[in-house]
Parts: C-alpha cells; sequence; structure tokens
C-alpha cells in the first residue's frame, strides 16, 4: 500500500493531481506535437500522414469530423479553422450519431476521426462505416498503436504523452494544435491563403508553447475565482468564433469534475434561452480575447451586467473594455484569432481544477465517468 502510494507520488511528478500535472506539460506536449512538423524559417509545415495523402485532401469536396466528449470540442475549434484556412467544408459529428444515421458519405469524403484513446467504440465504429462507404478516414489519436489508429488509412499523432486525468486537458491543446497544422497544409496546398497570412501563423504556431506558459501563470487569479464561486450550483460559458467551442470544452471541464452544472453556448443564442437564468448568482464565464468579434461579445457582457450576473472574463493582457464591466479578469497573452482556443482554454481548466479541489471531488477518477469508453 505505502509503496502504492509512493509510486503514484512520483508518476505525479510532485503534483497534488494527474489533471494539473497535465495541464501544466501542456508548453513542452505542445512542442513535441509539432516538432519535425513545422518549420516557420523555411515557411513549412509537414506530416508524413498528410504529405501522403495530399492529394485526397485537396481534392476533397468535404470533411466530415467525427468525435466524442472534448475529442468532438477540438474538431469543433478545427471546423472553424479549416474552413477560413483552406476554404473545404467541414461538419463535425458525434460519433454516436453519425454511426446510426445512415449517413450520406461520398467517396470523395475526408473523414478525420479524433480520439485521445484511440479506443472509444463509437468512434470506432463510425469509421468503419465510413470506410465501407468508401471514404478516405484519417486518424488524430494520442495512444500510439490504439484499435482507432490501426483502423484509420492514414493518421497523425498528438505526442501529448500519457493522459491519465479522465478529464482531457493535454490531449485537447494537443488535437487543436495538430488540426491546425493540418488546415495550414492545405491552406498552403490548395493556395488559399495569402502568403504573409500562412507565414505569421507559421510563427505564431512556434509561439503557442512559450504562451501556455504564460498563460499558465492565471492559476493563482483562477485558484481565487474558484474560491468565490465554489459552491454555485450553475455555471454559463460563453465565447463566439472560434471559442464558441471553448465554450463548450469550459463547461464540461467543470461538469465532468466539480459536478456543477454548467452550459456552454455561443455568446449571441444567450438571447434564445440562457439569459432566463441570468440573476446576481449566476457566475457567467466569457471568453473575449481582443479578436473574435471583441465589440459584439462586449456588448453581450453588457447585457449580462444589466441583469447582474457575475461575469468572469477571460481577456487579452491590457484589455481595458472587458476589464471596466466584468466583475474577475483572466488575461492571456495575444495571439492571432484562429490560435486563441490554445490560450483561452487554459485558465478554464484551471479554474475548473481549483473548484473541484476545493469541493473535495476526486478531480483525476470523477464519479461515474470513464477515461475511455469501449462500449456504447
Ligand atoms: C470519455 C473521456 C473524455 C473523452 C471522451 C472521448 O468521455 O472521459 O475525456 O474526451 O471519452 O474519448 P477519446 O479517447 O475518443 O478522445
Amino acid at each position: 500500500q505505502q509503496l502504492q502510494m509512493n509510486l503514484e507520488q512520483i508518476e505525479k511528478g510532485g503534483y497534488d493531481h494527474f489533471m494539473l500535472k497535465e495541464i501544466y506539460e501542456q508548453p513542452s506536449v505542445i512542442k513535441d506535437t509539432y516538432r519535425g512538423r513545422l518549420h516557420a524559417d523555411k515557411g513549412i509545415v509537414q506530416m508524413a500522414g498528410v504529405e501522403d495523402n495530399l492529394e485526397k485532401f485537396t481534392n476533397a469536396n468535404r470533411i466530415l469530423i467525427i468525435a466524442c466528449g472534448t475529442s468532438w470540442h477540438a474538431g469543433l475549434v478545427a471546423e472553424y479553422v479549416i474552413e477560413e484556412f483552406a476554404r473545404i467544408p467541414v461538419e463535425v459529428e458525434y460519433a454516436s450519431e453519425f454511426r446510426y444515421r445512415n449517413p450520406i458519405i461520398y467517396p470523395d469524403d475526408v473523414v478525420i476521426a479524433v480520439s485521445q484513446s484511440g479506443e472509444t467504440a463509437d468512434t470506432l465504429a463510425a469509421i468503419k462505416l465510413a470506410k465501407e462507404k468508401g471514404a478516405f478516414v484519417f486518424g488524430v489519436c494520442n495512444v500510439v498503436g490504439s484499435s482507432i489508429s490501426r483502423e484509420t488509412h492514414a493518421g497523425a499523432y498528438t505526442h501529448a504523452g500519457p493522459e491519465i486525468g479522465v478529464a482531457s486537458t493535454k490531449a485537447f491543446t494537443t488535437q487543436i494544435t495538430v488540426l491546425t497544422m493540418i488546415a495550414l497544409r492545405l491552406a498552403k496546398a490548395k493556395g488559399t491563403m495569402n502568403n504573409s497570412d500562412y507565414q505569421r501563423y507559421l510563427l505564431e504556431l512556434e509561439l503557442i508553447p512559450e504562451k501556455v506558459e504564460e498563460a499558465l501563470q492565471t492559476n493563482e487569479v483562477a485558484k481565487t475565482i474558484a474560491g468565490i464561486y465554489k459552491d454555485a450550483p450553475n455555471c454559463l460559458y460563453l465565447g463566439r468564433g472560434y471559442n464558441f467551442p471553448v465554450a463548450l470544452e469550459g463547461a464540461l471541464k467543470l461538469k465532468e469534475i466539480s459536478y456543477i452544472h454548467a452550459e456552454g453556448y455561443p455568446a449571441a443564442e444567450m438571447k434564445h434561452g440562457p439569459i432566463a437564468l441570468i440573476d446576481e448568482h449566476m457566475p457567467i464565464v466569457v471568453i473575449a480575447p481582443k479578436q473574435n468579434h471583441y465589440d459584439k461579445v462586449v456588448s453581450n457582457i453588457q447585457e449580462i451586467k444589466a441583469r447582474s450576473g457575475k461575469i468572469i472574463a477571460v481577456v487579452t493582457k491590457g484589455d481595458t473594455q472587458v476589464r471596466a464591466l466584468a466583475d474577475h479578469v483572466i488575461e492571456i497573452p495575444d495571439t492571432s484569432e484562429a490560435l486563441t482556443p490554445l490560450l483561452t482554454t487554459i485558465p478554464l481548466q484551471l479554474l475548473s481544477y481549483h473548484i473541484a479541489v476545493m469541493r473535495e471531488c476526486n478531480v483525476d477518477q470523477p464519479r461515474n465517468l470513464a477515461k475511455s469508453v469501449t462500449v456504447e
């Protein structure tokens, strides 16, 4: 028993929980993800699995992304990024819905299956179905040699290393990194992005690990905010554009490990329902980096304020407009618009973590959840 405890302590590398360790690993694992693939100085981004099948990607009339849970959220971010960069229509599907819908799949569709474990039963079944219908299936997995990595025609690993915490953190940001690299490669191949934007994105992506490092410095403020709202029964997360999926992911993290009911919404959609829930007791996390329809988000914040909601805003460093309205601000470094999810996600992970710890929840193994869902 004692030995077991000590071993676990060593594995946690000095952190109280695997989740916290994995949150803090993000700067280095994102670097591992793009190492050997991204060469900003040479204007190159390449992954073997993509290069070998480049024509399939560039000729695709549509990309279908299938996944579950957090991986599905990474897929949603990729929808925004791939459509913007490579101008290929993208649809993101829950694997469990896709597989039972008799979905329409054309032979020139490219299907991207995203899975940390590579073992999720629904995702695996969806892949088999897509293959039967003649699609080319590309996997984005973390676990090397996993069922999904073997079942797909080609793929790119995320190289995040083992993720032990049930709530996914580093797998999410490395999935976004891989999918963004795919988007950039396709943009280059298709000529859908001007060269200076392409070059700027490559350089910015290379800077992401150090900016994530800086975003991790929000730990103390996230902890303070956690102390204030740890007993809230509900919490709302709002974001627009690239950060709408981050709102979903932020809410999922809170639900999973703290058992607080949380919902993520596109900020503008608030008017169509969630606004009815807002009163002085409701904490609302608003993701408001200076890009991503900033002015629109500011007016959403004003609407929340008018109803006395408690505003926790994630903003770009130096922001003044939101600061004047919000109850709390969490500052993250500036980056190019499409890369903001890699930074805005960080304080939301920390916020859920601290709330869960303060509520004395089992952070690494939350009740009723499994790390990989191998049955349907
Ligand atoms: C479970 C895990 C989640 C994960 C989801 C999809 O629900 O608890 O963290 O996002 O499965 O798993 P996958 O391994 O396919 O990414």
